[in-house]
């Protein structure tokens, strides 16, 4: 489905529901991360770039009580409330209404108070895939609350709103990536972001010979809840015994140095960290240079690193790569690696266009033949970020 339609369907839905049309719909896009893997919340670079799914948010201004929202996803048959005339707080953990709930309270925060609305989300980013459906969702729906409550953010606050309503209400204390590429990607463009100075630089990626396909393991390990806030202390750790503000400033030169006064594992885990900024900037010339070769052993090494040092891939993510290594170049894969977080969701591959049917055929076999495990994969160029449909 194009977004065309997705929209088309989210009104439908929303006619079916409520019983009358939606006033505003929006979009906001998923992601997938070319390169550049828990180096965000280290101050380092990232080079995500959004993708042709969707979530897509229909819905109109209440007429009759004016303080309560209504929210239905497509997902779920119960509808979620919130009372706008109560103090808001989060749901129970793990309730997808968190995502919007904590983007309505930044709003509230920055004294925009919406009002009352009732409201249809669809999605077609699929859910918990590492791709960013979580985000997605966090900035269709600030994008919602963009029009309705005629304030249009800068794109920064936007997504750092987002973020924050991430840590505050899912409880995820995730980096500023997913969100910032949601709000700020641009069509046939990879986005190199600074997350430091946040600043952002568009890597246009036109090269109609190269496609990005997504290979989705379709295993969720339910790790990401400890693992990911672990990791991140881990990486505190390593910079206040380096003695620095954090991992962008180390050198692995330095990294060496401190090896003996460091634990074994913080010291592999900064040395992810450290390495893959310097991969992330490399690939972003690499891309820029149309150097695919380069490109693709980055996003190899970039792998080995998340699996041997940080610890966050998987067995059917490595069964994926290993699947990739094997095609190699001759048969048309450029460079493969896990994607997101980690503990299962998708891989992305950077694969010759003339190749991407009989590549994705091969990962598909191979991977049902090792793992029992019906592959998802699909090809996405380089999306527009969060849009606004009908206002
Ligand atoms: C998740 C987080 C991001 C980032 C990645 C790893 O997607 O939401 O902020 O840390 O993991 O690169």
């Amino acid at each position: 489905m194009n977004l065309k339609e997705l929209a088309a369907h989210a009104a439908a839905e929303f006619q079916k529901k409520y019983g009358r049309p939606p006033r505003w719909i929006v979009a906001a896009p998923g992601r997938v991360n070319l390169i550049g893997e828990h180096t965000d919340y280290n101050d380092g670079f990232v080079l995500p770039m959004a993708i042709e799914r969707y979530t897509v948010i229909a819905a109109d201004r209440l007429t009759k009580d004016t303080k309560q929202i209504q929210l239905r996803s497509t997902c779920e048959d119960k509808p979620v409330t919130i009372d706008l005339a109560r103090p808001l707080k989060p749901f129970p953990k793990g309730a997808w209404a968190n995502y919007p709930a904590g983007v309505i309270a930044g709003f509230l925060a920055l004294g925009l108070n919406p009002g009352g609305f009732d409201a249809l989300i669809h999605s077609n980013v699929p859910l918990g895939g590492g791709l960013s459906s979580s985000a997605a969702l966090e900035v269709a729906t600030a994008s919602l609350l963009e029009i309705i409550t005629g304030k249009n953010l800068d794109p920064v606050e936007k997504a750092l709103l987002c973020q924050k309503a991430e840590h505050d209400y899912a409880g995820m204390p995730c980096g500023i990536m997913d969100q910032f590429i949601s709000v700020m990607g641009r069509e046939n463009h990879l986005l190199l972001l600074d997350c430091r100075s946040r600043k952002t630089e568009l890597v246009p990626m036109t090269d109609a010979t190269v496609a990005v396909l997504i290979i989705n393991t379709n295993v969720k390990h339910e790790l990401t809840g400890s693992e990911y806030p672990a990791r991140r202390k881990q990486c505190e750790t390593a910079a206040k015994i380096l003695g620095v503000p954090s991992l962008r400033d180390a050198t692995p030169e330095a990294l060496e140095l401190a090896k003996g006064r460091m634990d074994e594992v913080v010291f592999r885990r900064a040395r992810h960290v450290i390495s893959e900024i310097e991969r992330t900037v490399h690939a972003a010339e690499g891309v820029r240079a149309s150097n695919w070769p380069t490109v693709g052993q980055l996003m190899y090494a970039s792998h080995a690193s998340l699996r041997d040092d940080y610890e966050v891939s998987c067995k059917e993510l490595d069964i994926v790569v290993d699947i990739a290594e094997s095609i190699g170049l001759k048969g048309g894969m450029i460079g493969c690696r896990m994607t997101g977080g980690g503990f299962g969701g998708c891989t992305v591959a950077l694969v010759k266009s003339d190749a991407v049917e009989a590549i994705s055929k091969k990962i598909a076999a191979d991977y049902k033949k090792k793992t029992g495990i019906e592959a998802t994969i699909f090809v996405s160029r380089p999306a527009g970020g969060a849009t606004v449909i009908e206002a």
